[in-house]
């Protein structure tokens, strides 16, 4: 595994690689690697002959007052992680380099990134979006892996690609989570014993409206009620939304079904966690 931080580099070894016809699979992470990005690595040998992996704290996806600087940070453990995953190259640019004085280009997905996160985050997207483009411009992936627990994220990454005509494929891949259902992100590393607990409402409500739909409930009310109570039960949680939409428009619906999204995001103290699941999937 070669740990790779010059943006020519990387360009000139992926072209390489495409001139010598092989595949290349890429994985964009912001590093602090946990077993759901391990799960999107595993995968991603599966796919291709190259494993690229890319860190990349990305300072243009953090709004003014979030976790830019205290984001958790590893390298070395990283590496570790993704060399057991048999990733071939990690590419972890300087944020000098991606984004050096002068920079002024940006991608703006529009109707996709106007709800959920997108309203709690303003300009989150444009910097995830603008950032993944540069990353596909770099490493020059045939397919890259990403994650379900941002599931706006995957759709609005999917809608780029495809509106920009950019040649990756995008794979979304299921949510992994911990023994006891709380959804794998590298922000859990912020909570506190007792804050881990609460944290797991997210993954309780989730399950408990599956199992009602489940159970032939429909209404979108009930099933909002039903979460809510679960949420609002845990006294260090607060709730930023709690919203079921069609999983492939995001638009809101009031009668749910197989493919209707429910999207969580709460503040368990300071730390905002996501969650989310798909009615009609496992
Ligand atoms: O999901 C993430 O970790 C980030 O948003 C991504 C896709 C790597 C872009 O910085």
């Amino acid at each position: 595994m070669k740990l790779i931080e010059s943006i020519e580099e990387m360009q000139s070894i992926a072209a390489a690689a495409r001139q010598a016809g092989k595949t290349i699979v890429l994985v964009p992470t912001m590093g602090y690697l946990h077993a759901g990005h391990a799960s999107l690595l595993t995968e991603g040998r599966k796919r291709a002959d190259i494993l690229v992996a890319s860190i990349f704290v990305n300072p243009t996806q953090f709004g003014a007052g979030e976790d830019f600087n205290t984001y958790p940070r590893d390298l070395e453990r990283d590496m570790r992680i993704a060399e057991a995953a048999g990733v071939d190259y990690i590419f972890a640019p300087k944020a000098s380099d991606m984004y050096p004085a002068g920079y002024q280009t940006y991608v703006n997905v529009e109707e996709l990134t106007l709800p959920l996160c997108g309203a709690s985050r303003p300009g989150h997207f444009r910097g995830v979006t603008t950032v993944v483009a540069k990353l596909f411009n770099i490493v020059m992936p045939h397919l890259a892996l990403f994650g379900k627990k941002d599931f706006q994220q995957l759709t609005v990454i999917r809608r780029m690609a495809a509106d920009l005509n950019m040649g990756v494929q995008i794979v979304g891949m299921p949510i992994v989570r911990e023994a006891d259902g709380l959804a794998m992100s590298s922000r859990n590393a912020y909570l506190s014993q007792a804050e881990r607990e609460s944290a797991l409402c997210l993954s309780r409500a989730l399950h408990s409206v599956q199992d009602v739909y489940r159970s032939a409930e429909r209404s979108v009310e009930t099933l909002r009620k039903l979460a809510l109570g679960i949420i609002n039960a845990e006294p260090s949680a607060a709730i930023d939304y709690v919203e079921f939409y069609h999983e492939a428009t995001l638009t809101e619906v009031e009668q749910a079904d197989d493919h209707t999204l429910v999207a969580l995001a709460v503040r368990i103290g300071k730390t905002r966690l996501i969650d989310n699941c798909v009615l009609g999937e496992e």
